[in-house]
């Protein structure tokens, strides 16, 4: 691990400097460069961050550049987490399971996938509002990729149930099938939250509604809620989505998106570096970059 000691951006960048970076299309909008790169800096890494716009039929391409230049790692972000499962060398038996990628760790030219989206959230939720997970009856709304991290991602932590509710009762219903050798897991339509709400202790929100410009809505209903259950979103822009300010009205404890997004760079951080992630350090660069 080389160190450096200079506090400025690009302080310290030498012939030893070991770079890293994000893959996406579109990409320009990552607010990945500036919290690594502020983690480097806390951490006194020898790296660099950038982000890359890597277009769908060029991504092997540049995924051979991560072996051949000698990249210590890089995310993965839409559209590529997927695709770039064929070009490189192992995948980790979480993010096979998942069906994604977003970390791609590169030891001496060995390139191993990783998907830290759904420990990163389950991460966050922990350390961040302090709920224990063992016992709980969990109601994860939304059955897409995002909720497929999710899933996996809790079922480790021995919840009593994991109710999957989706528009598309379906896709619930296969997602939950998937994962049924994790525990007590179960599919439903929207239809069945009402009837399963006495029992409900958590509510996750994976789904983009609510995220802006559509501030205004809400995934589901949010009328069975109780001030017991305690409601989380992964979207964070807003930071408080409408489900989080009905949940906040009623009295709920609600846990927002932002830890999701800092966590699973944490956790790519540390399968980088070996060392433990900056989080004060990365949540506060990432706050700041929201600051209109
Ligand atoms: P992601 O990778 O972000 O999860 P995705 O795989 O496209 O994206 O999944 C989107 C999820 O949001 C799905 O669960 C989708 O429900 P359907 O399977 O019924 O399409 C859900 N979703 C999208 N728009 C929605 C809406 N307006 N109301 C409720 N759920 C919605």
């Amino acid at each position: 691990m080389e160190r450096v000691g200079g506090n400025g951006p690009l302080a310290g960048i030498d012939s030893r400097t070991v770079l890293y970076g994000v893959f996406g299309d579109p990409v320009r909008h990552s607010k990945s460069p500036i919290m690594l790169n502020r983690a480097f800096r806390e951490a006194g890494v020898n790296g660099v961050y950038a982000a890359f716009h890597v277009k769908p039929e060029e991504l092997g391409d540049a995924v051979r550049g991560i072996r051949a230049l000698g990249y210590r790692g890089v995310n993965v972000t839409l559209p590529h987490k997927v695709e770039v499962m064929k070009h490189i060398d192992e995948i980790d038996e979480g993010a096979r399971l998942i069906g994604a990628v977003n970390t791609i760790v590169n030891e001496n030219g060995v390139l191993t996938g990783y998907n830290t989206d759904g420990i990163g959230y389950v991460r966050s939720l922990i350390e961040e509002t302090g709920i224990t997970l063992a016992g709980r009856n969990i109601l994860v709304v939304g059955a897409g990729g995002a909720a497929r991290g999710i899933v996996y991602a809790l079922a480790k932590h021995n919840p009593r149930s994991i109710w999957i509710a989706n528009r598309t009762k379906e896709r619930a219903v296969e997602l939950a099938d998937d994962f049924k050798s994790y525990g007590d897991i179960a599919g439903i339509g929207f239809d069945g939250i009402s009837a399963i709400g006495r029992s409900v202790d958590l509510v996750v929100n994976t789904t983009l509604v609510g995220m802006a410009p559509n501030i205004g809505e809400s995934p589901i209903e949010t009328d069975w809620l109780t001030p017991e259950v305690m409601v989380s979103d992964i979207i964070y822009t807003p930071l408080k989505t409408e489900l989080l300010k009905r949940a906040e009205a009623i009295g709920c404890r609600v846990h927002g998106g932002l830890g999701m997004f800092i966590y699973q760079g944490a956790y790519a951080f540390e399968y980088w570096t070996g060392l433990p992630a900056p989080v004060a350090a990365m949540r506060e660069t990432v706050l700041h970059s929201m600051q209109p």
